[in-house]
């Protein structure tokens, strides 16, 4: 698919760009916006951890310091196995560390990027901060139960992606804060559980979402969103 350079963003960020989606997405902004406007952070390549709410500060103040603002912030940082472990079939399998690493990553984590990141997006134009979400966090569709911790973790983190709506717009009135389902892809998260049924490549899974992201406006704020740009239920 080529994407419409249409509504391209003009400075973009993306969190995590060392996992196999996070990668892709660098790549695919890269086609369409100079290579300079693309700013990247990883944990393997810059020690941006997002468990570790200062080395959250420390890249949010270099970017304010350098007068730094974004139109696009994509976070594509996240954990199917958190402390080694891989997700619960059933409660027996619960344990609380497993679960408390999850949260800290899927959870806590992004909830730190849009406390000291949100800040950072463009205030005079539509700026659009998107996380990635997984739609085994929805609630209503869970009809298989299991996985537990990834679940839990990522429809917590779809509450945080709204209370963020809510309070960014205030102050940010054309902001798009968004929780997004990149589909099934084929990284290294997913080769031990998807078993083949991989609905896109990491790299048609980034260029789906950059164009869902190009349409969005300010009344899709606070929203959970598809690779296709279908809304997913809560
Ligand atoms: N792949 C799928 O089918 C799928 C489906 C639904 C949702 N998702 C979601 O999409 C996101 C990306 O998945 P992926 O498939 O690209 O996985 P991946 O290839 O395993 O990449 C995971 C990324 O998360 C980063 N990360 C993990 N813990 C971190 C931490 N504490 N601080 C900072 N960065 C951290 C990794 O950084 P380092 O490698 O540098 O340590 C890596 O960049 C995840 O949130 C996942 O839940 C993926």
């Amino acid at each position: 698919m080529k994407i419409s350079n249409a509504g391209a963003p003009q400075n973009a960020l993306v969190i995590g760009a060392s996992g196999g989606i996070g990668n892709a997405f660098v790549a695919a902004l890269c086609d369409l916006m100079p290579g300079d406007a693309v700013n990247a952070l990883s944990r393997s390549g810059d020690g941006f951890d997002v468990t570790d709410e200062k080395s959250i500060i420390a890249a949010a103040e270099q970017f304010a310091s350098d007068g730094q603002s974004f139109d696009l912030i994509f976070n594509a940082a996240g954990t199917l196995e958190p402390a080694g472990e891989g997700p619960e079939k059933s409660f027996d399998a619960l344990s609380p560390e497993v679960m408390q690493a999850a949260f800290a990553t899927n959870t806590i984590g992004p909830a730190l990027v849009l406390k000291h990141f949100a800040p950072l997006l463009s205030k005079d134009q539509r700026s659009v901060f998107a996380t990635l979400s997984a739609r085994v966090g929805s609630i209503g569709d869970n009809r298989l139960g299991g996985w537990m911790s990834y679940r839990s973790s990522k429809a917590a983190l779809n509450q945080i992606v709204r209370c963020a709506s809510i309070e960014f717009a205030r102050s940010h009135r054309q902001s798009v804060i968004v929780a997004l389902h990149p589909g099934t892809i084929e990284t290294a998260l997913t080769k031990k559980y998807a078993k083949g049924r991989y609905t896109d490549t990491s790299e048609g899974a980034a260029r789906s979402m950059i164009s869902v992201l190009q349409y969005l406006t300010p009344k899709d704020t606070g929203k959970f969103f598809d690779y296709a740009g279908k809304e997913i239920l809560w």
